[in-house]
């Protein structure tokens, strides 16, 4: 099959590289100078473990190219996937389907007979009716196709959610784009990967559905945790005496400082907006926005009060910047509301994080940057685990007790036992317990 990825960022990346090492002819597609020069310098411009080893091969086995010449890469395409950005709409929190449409518009004349255009981008119900229309407009007599494929990969672990993904669900309303959609996936249906075939308006909203459900479960067990504090509960301990059942299930039940992320905070939001425009309102995903929107900041708060109820004159060693692990991605990472509340209190901040340093410098002020968690801790008042890195699952505590003014660690992500750092004379919070 030949496959073209418009928008080269996470997403048309790694679905671009791999489709490509399932065999397929891939070229990548991006406006962004800087990252096609990269990329075809073999540099990959985002942090995805694996990521660079997978483009590499496939490029050297010429299966994969970039361009930013969309009419040299459209020719003959079986399939045109869309993965540009959807991000939240300033003021209004629709998702923003400009450059969705953009590449619906650029994409038109250069279109060939039968080719499938599929929208990988999240995008709200009714998307694909838009696209079709854009198309149909500037080209009334073309035969094509308008699809959906959501995709469900978690940055961090990309490759390996692309490649054995828990299903893949595809939106199509004619046989021939399920069954170019088939073809492109059918390396994948031999480990019995499941293929979803629905309409498109259900695939459309199978994706926001699916981020709107994991979004309420983190939020869930955030409140059961704030309520554990309070009752002096474990919430390690109630987290898997519910998670066990086999109908709830273990998974999104880790307490901590919220969810962000580039997918469910603006993911969440639209489908609200879309609930209200079909006069179907999410009372359920309100509260949890609201809810998210709040434990942010109010996890700066809970660094405070440890600090004694007040910031100013201490300093604050953050521990991790971005929203997860394994990710170079800052887009509404909690810590940016922590620092943030932490800066409005007065304390000084001092931060490391493995891979998120250069995307927070250009969404922080005034903090300084160490080379690791070390030099975070030298003569601050707290360390503040924000992120699950590994590198912050086996701190030298003996090491870090001589470089804190005071040993106190706030583990904002659980990933210590209370009686082990004690043991080191520290004073340890924890998340719910
Ligand atoms: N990041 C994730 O983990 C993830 C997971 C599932 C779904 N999604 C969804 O996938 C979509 C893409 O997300 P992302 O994180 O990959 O975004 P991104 O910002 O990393 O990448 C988007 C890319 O599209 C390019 N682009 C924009 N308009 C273009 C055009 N007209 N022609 C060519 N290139 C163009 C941009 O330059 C950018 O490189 C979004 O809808 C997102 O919600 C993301």
């Amino acid at each position: 099959m030949r496959i073209v990825m418009i928008g080269s960022g996470y997403v048309g990346l790694v679905s671009g590289a791999c489709f490509a090492d399932f065999g397929h002819q891939v070229c990548c597609v991006d406006k962004d100078e800087a990252k096609i020069a990269a990329l075809r310098e073999g540099r990959i411009p985002i942090f995805e473990p694996g990521l660079d080893e997978l483009v590499a091969k496939n490029v050297a086995s010429g299966r994969l190219q970039f361009t930013l010449d969309l009419a040299e890469a459209l020719p003959d395409a079986d399939a045109v996937f869309i993965a540009v950005g959807t991000p939240s709409r300033r003021g209004d929190g629709h998702a923003d389907l400009s450059y969705v449409h953009a590449a619906a518009r650029e994409m038109a004349g250069h279109l060939s007979p039968g080719t499938v255009v599929v929208t990988k981008s999240t995008v709200p119900v009714g998307t694909g009716d838009e696209v079709e229309r854009i198309i149909r407009e500037a080209r009334p007599d073309l035969e094509f196709s308008v699809a959906s494929n959501p995709e469900f990969l978690r940055e961090g672990a990309a490759i390996d959610d692309f490649k054995r993904p828990d299903r893949v669900v595809i939106g199509v309303d004619d046989d021939h784009a399920a069954t170019v959609l088939h073809e492109v996936y059918r390396p994948l249906l031999g480990n019995e990967t499941r293929l979803l075939v629905m309409k498109r308006r259900a695939a459309e909203l199978t994706k926001y559905a699916a981020n709107a459900f994991l979004a309420t479960k983190i939020s869930f067990i955030n409140e059961i945790a704030d309520l554990c504090e309070k009752v002096q509960a474990d919430v390690a301990d109630v987290a898997t005496g519910i998670g066990l059942d086999s109908r709830i299930g273990a998974r999104f039940l880790q307490p901590g400082p919220g969810y962000g992320g580039s997918c469910f905070p603006k993911d969440t939001l639209a489908l609200l907006k879309t609930g209200q425009d079909f006069e179907a309102p999410l009372r359920i995903v309100e509260a949890v926005v609201a809810s998210n929107d709040m434990r942010k900041r109010s996890m700066g708060r809970k660094v405070v009060h440890a600090l004694g109820g007040g910031g100013h004159g201490k300093t604050v060693a953050l521990l991790g910047l971005t929203f997860k692990a394994d990710t170079d991605d800052m887009r509404d990472s909690p810590a940016l509301a922590i620092v943030r509340a932490l800066q409005d209190a007065g304390a000084k901040v001092r931060a490391y994080d493995p891979e998120g340093m250069e995307q927070a410098k250009t969404l922080l002020e005034n903090v300084t940057y160490c080379a690791d968690a070390y030099e975070a801790m030298e003569g601050a008042d707290a360390a503040v685990i924000v992120t699950e890195w590994d590198a912050f699952r086996a701190l030298d505590f003996e090491r870090s007790r001589e470089l804190l003014k005071d040993p106190l660690l706030v583990d904002l992500r659980n990933l210590y036992d209370r009686a082990d750092i004690e043991r080191y004379g520290f004073r340890y919070v924890a998340v719910g317990r």
